[in-house]
């Protein structure tokens, strides 16, 4: 059995965790540093076994260590932001935890794929590759499949069709300036502008750009954790299990859509070894102004990095 390690015990760590026990994908080490934290949620993952029908190992750790010889490592560790905290405060603190642990990645799990999930997610990826000093390919960060998932529900409502059969693509930064692409999205194979008129679909490409918000909205203290476990889960089998899935990741760019040195959400294929390739999509002078003005500003948020990890 694989090694998954899962730093951040917290709401989005310990969904992700039980998605993946209850696929029996990989044995499973939160670590957090509140203390007894990760080993009593550990423990718990463990009672619910026999109900669940999961045998895997999950253990819980206040110590990196607990790292060592992990395949794949889920970085979640950060906090969400509070009343009176910019953006840029938010990045220090999460960059900063992200420094810390990308040390620890590399030393106590050269060879894992690291996938992102704490926010600002493009900005936390690209601190993780610093930190590690892994290559490129070995550092991804999740959005696109949570995005993508929130769109192909929204489409599912809207139509009366069962969800499974959407499919959606969502690129560009993890924020409000995504870029879900209609012309690459379907039903039943069936183009989404063949389905929706046009009025219909600016509203669900607005929904998905802001439904990570509106679960803030509601919950007034964090934010969503089912569907980002679900879809953290889905990329740790996709490596894992060298599933070689097409789906929407945040990677590094050295060229890709006209952009470089920052990561963004393309669609990428991946495996064993993490981003195993990035597939560029012909665009419209539309999509891609949408999808530039999305690179600008995750190249800005870039730029603070080395200011922030002085
Ligand atoms: P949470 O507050 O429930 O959990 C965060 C955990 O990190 C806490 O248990 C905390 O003790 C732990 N932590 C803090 N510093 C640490 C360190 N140095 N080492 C180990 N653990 C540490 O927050 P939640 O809801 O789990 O969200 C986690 C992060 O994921 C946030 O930054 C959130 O914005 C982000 N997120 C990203 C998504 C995406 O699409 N990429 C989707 C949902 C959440
Ligand atoms: C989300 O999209 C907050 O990034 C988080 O739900």
């Amino acid at each position: 059995m694989k090694k998954v390690a899962i730093i951040g015990a917290g709401n989005v760590g310990a969904t992700t965790a039980y998605f993946i026990a209850k696929q029996r994908i990989a044995d499973i080490v939160l670590i957090d540093v509140v203390e007894g934290m990760p080993q009593s949620k550990a423990e718990d993952f463990l009672h619910a076994g026999p109900l669940q029908r999961y045998n895997v190992a999950i253990t819980g750790s206040n110590n990196y260590e607990a790292l060592r010889d992990a395949d794949v490592v889920v970085h979640t560790a950060g906090i969400p932001r509070k009343p009176g905290m910019d953006r840029l405060d938010l990045m220090k603190t999460n960059a900063g935890i992200a420094k810390t642990a990308g040390q620890a990645i590399g030393e106590f799990a050269p060879n894992a794929v690291v996938i992102a999930v704490a926010n600002p997610l493009d900005i936390i990826a690209l601190a993780l590759l610093r930190e590690t000093g892994f290559a490129l390919r070995n550092i991804v960060g999740m959005a696109g499949i949570l995005d993508s998932t929130r769109f192909r529900y929204f489409i599912a409502e809207e139509l009366g069709v069962k969800p499974e059969d959407v499919s959606a693509t969502v690129l560009g930064g993890h924020g409000d300036s995504m870029v879900p692409l209609a012309r690459y999205s379907s039903v039943g194979g069936v183009p989404l502008t063949e389905l929706l008129d046009a009025d219909t679909i600016e509203r669900l490409v607005q929904r998905t750009r802001t439904g990570g918000g509106e679960i803030v909205n509601y919950l007034k203290t964090g934010s969503a954790f089912y569907a980002p476990g679900a879809s953290v889960a889905q990329m740790v089998a996709a490596i894992v299990l060298n599933r070689r899935r097409l789906v929407t990741a945040s990677a590094y760019l050295r060229g890709e859509y006209g952009h470089r040195g920052i990561f963004f959400g393309v669609p990428v294929i991946l495996g064993k070894n993490g981003v195993e390739r990035i597939i560029e999509l012909d665009l419209t002078d539309e999509e891609r102004a949408a999808l530039d003005l999305s690179a600008e500003q995750v190249r800005e948020a870039s730029n603070n990095l080395d200011m922030l990890l002085a």
